[in-house]
This record gives structure tokens, sequence and C-alpha cells, in this order.
């Protein structure tokens, strides 16, 4: 008798042991990860009617037809090479179309959509400089998550934005179809689970365009969370600096001045230019000899910058879209760093654009000022159909959020709680 509870027990508690295995992964809402730019690989192929700029990218142009990896290219490190890359990730606006394009005769396109695969490392082959996503990843992986199975990857073009109403954005709005698509996919074969979206960076930006650009049934039914790390609602004061005097993507060895028409050319750059609705009318970002440029002034600063092919798409296209950071009534997470020195204000000598600027730095994680990156809090208080948490981690920079063990244990204990509000919701 006492032998058989003995088996009863053990076959109780062997069963409760399996439950809990498969408990955990089956109850996991589906997540997708929407990297910020810069942080996925793109690749390219050239044509026959490409131009390489020069004789040096014409000797080392790869052969037509050929697909190879366009970003992250460690030739872009490599003083007379840099020239060639950045000819062939630069971007062209075209007035009469009013939508960016490649270069004429570089053709490119996002490898492995709906996987986490080309977010982990921006090059295989350099995991150890290239590293992303991955820590943050293995750190899913050990909650449960699969990729493929309840964890996909969203990588896009990052070089291109969005435009407001009335505008065509080719490689954009593509992009949002592609990325809801993927949602409704994700929660269908999750049981229609709702779906939580967890992005970096711009990510965050073209995440809450998606929202918004849907209706409240939709975002009800396949929305779950969204929760968005180190976003810069509001643009920042970096950008400023990296249209004015090229930004050497913090490498030493690049020549910012080389890289400086391919950054500008980026329309997602101009959509991270400071914001007037938040930096303010009046507040000088931007000190020179004979002028102050507020957020306001920013079509006068790309003219005076020697970028006036900038002025218009930016006034037409990203200045409606800055504004727009509707409240999308799903529940919201804004996990940023604060604390890390941030650029605030610019001076520029004497010697003008081209040498880099006397920095004032405020707080932030570095890269996004503590204004920007607490928009949310700003635009939706007072709105009781918006629930918003803002989690701020001292001292991680605008990239660390993904691999600092204190943070990736913040996101983890979120997504642990998010789920579990759902099994005590769903019972
Ligand atoms: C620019 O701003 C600084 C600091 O706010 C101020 O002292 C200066 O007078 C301004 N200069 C011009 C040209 O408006």
């Amino acid at each position: 008798m006492e032998e058989m509870s003995n088996i009863i027990r053990l076959i109780a508690v062997s069963m409760a042991m399996v439950m809990s295995m498969c408990q955990v992964p089956s109850n996991l809402h589906p997540l997708i990860l929407v990297p910020g730019s810069g942080g996925n690989q793109l690749e390219a192929r050239l044509t026959k009617i490409y131009e390489p700029p020069g004789l040096i990218c014409k000797l080392l142009s790869h052969r037509s037809s050929h697909w190879f990896r366009l970003w992250f290219d460690p030739t872009v490190l490599v003083g007379p090479l840099t020239k060639c890359f950045a000819d062939r990730m630069t971007l062209h606006y075209d007035q009469e179309k009013d939508d960016y394009s490649n270069t004429p005769g570089v053709e490119t396109r996002v490898p492995h959509f709906g996987s986490t695969q080309s977010l982990l490392y921006l090059n295989p082959e350099l995991k150890h400089i290239t590293g992303y996503m991955a820590p943050l990843v293995k750190s899913l992986e050990l909650q449960g998550y699969r990729d493929g199975e309840n964890l996909y990857g969203a990588p896009y073009d990052f070089r291109y934005g969005l435009a407001p109403e009335g505008h065509p954005s080719f490689v954009g709005t593509e992009y949002l179809q592609n990325l809801k698509k993927l949602i409704e996919k994700a929660s269908a074969s999750n049981g229609g689970k709702p779906v939580i979206i967890l992005s970096h960076s711009l990510g965050g930006l073209f995440a809450l365009q998606l929202f918004n650009r849907n209706s409240a049934t939709w975002r009800q039914k396949y929305i779950k969370h969204f929760m968005a790390l180190s976003a810069p609602w509001g643009g920042t004061v970096q950008e400023m600096l990296t249209f004015a005097s090229g930004y050497s993507l913090g490498v030493p060895l690049v020549d910012p001045l080389l890289v400086r028409d391919e950054q500008r050319s980026s329309e997602s750059n101009l959509w991270l230019l400071p914001s007037p609705k938040l930096f303010g009318p009046t507040t000088p970002l931007v000190i020179t000899e004979n002028t102050n440029y507020s957020a306001l002034d920013i079509p006068q600063f790309l003219n005076d910058i020697g970028f006036s092919q900038g002025v218009q798409p930016y006034k037409t296209r990203i200045l409606p879209l800055t504004g727009q950071l509707f409240a999308p009534g799903v529940p919201v997470t804004c996990m940023i760093g604060t604390g890390v020195k941030t650029p605030e204000t610019l001076f520029y000598g004497r010697d003008g654009f081209d040498k880099p600027p006397d920095i004032i730095y405020g707080d932030g994680d570095g890269t996004v000022n503590l204004l920007s990156l607490l928009a949310l809090e700003k635009e939706w208080s007072g709105k009781p159909n918006q629930p918003l948490k803002v989690i701020k981690i001292p001292q991680v920079s605008h990239t660390s959020i993904l691999k600092d063990d204190v943070a990736l244990k913040q996101i983890v204990t979120e997504f642990s709680d998010i789920n579990s509000n759902a099994l005590i919701s769903a019972s």
C-alpha cells in the first residue's frame, strides 16, 4: 500500500517536472526582435550599369550578379576602400518620384527575414568585433525561446525611413507590411497568442509607426506588449554631429569625412535629427561664430553644412513624422540607459564643419539624449488608456544595453512578468 502511494507520488512528481518543462516554453508569447540602425546584415550585388567611383573601386568590384555582404563589411575600415563602400551604401532622393533609392546599379537585399540569424552578428566571419543581439538572444533562449518557433527577427534596410501619408516610401512601407505579416504568422503558429515586440533604437520608431498605421482592433488582437530599448523618440544631437562632420562609426581608423556623404544620404539618419517639438524652438544645439541652430533651424543647418539636397525631403517627409508619437493603446515598456555623457551642444569654430566640434555633454545613453529617451513619458502623460513603464539602467550605454548583465537580467524579468500575467488573465 505504502509502496503504491510512493509510486503514485513518484509519477506525480515526474509528471509535474515534465509539465513544468513543457509548460514554460508553450506559455511564452511569441517574440519578435526589431533591430536598430546598422543592426543587421545587408547584402548587395552590382549590375552592369554600376559605375564604381574611381579605379581602385573598379578593380576591386565584385563581379556582376554575385551577392556579397554590404553590411558589415570590414573594408569600410581601410582608407582607400572606404570610398568604395560608401558609394555602394549611398541612397539617392529623387525629387520627381519623391522617394529614395539605391545608387544606380546597386541591388540590395536583407538576408534571413523572420529569423534572428542576421541580428546576432553583423558579420558572422568577424564575430568577436561585430556581435549585436547575440547575448540578448542567448538569455532569451535560456527562457525557452527558440528561433523560428516562438522567436523571430525582423531585419530591414535601415538606411531607408518612412514617410507621412501622401508620400511614397517604397522600401520602408514594404518592410512594415512584411513585419505585419510576420506578427500575424508568429501569432498563428503559437496558438493565436498575441506577440511581444522587442526593439532596439531606431527599430522602436518603425514599430510604433506600424502600430499606428493599423487599427486598434488589429493591435488588440496581435500585440501583447511593446518593449523598446534605447529608443530615440525625439532624435539626438549626435545626429547633427554626424550630418555636419561625419561619424567614424566609433572606429578610430575611419576618416569621418569619407563616410559623411553616405551618412547624409540615409533617410533614417534624417529621421533621427532632433525633433523641434521635443528639443524646443529656441534651445541652441549647434553654435557657430555667427549662428545658433535650434532644432527648428535644421533646414538652415542642413543648407549651411553643405547638404542643401536634404532640405526638401527633411521638410516634407521627415518633419511631419517626427511629431507622430501617438499612443497605440498596447502596453509599452521603455528601457533606457542613463548617466552616460551624451552630446548636448556642439560648438564649431572658424574651421567650419569639417573639423570635429567642441562638445558640451549632458545626460543620456551616450548617443541619445535623456530628453529623447523619455519623450513618451512626456507625450503620453495623462493618457489613462496607455500603459507605459520606464525602466532606467544607470551607466549603461546605447548598445551595451544589449549585453550588459544587469540590463539582460532586467529584460528577462520583464518578459517573465509579461508571460506570467498572461497565465493569470487566461485562467
Ligand atoms: C547663441 O547662444 C548663446 C548661448 O545660448 C548665446 O550666448 C549667444 O548670444 C547666441 N548667439 C547668437 C548669434 O544668437
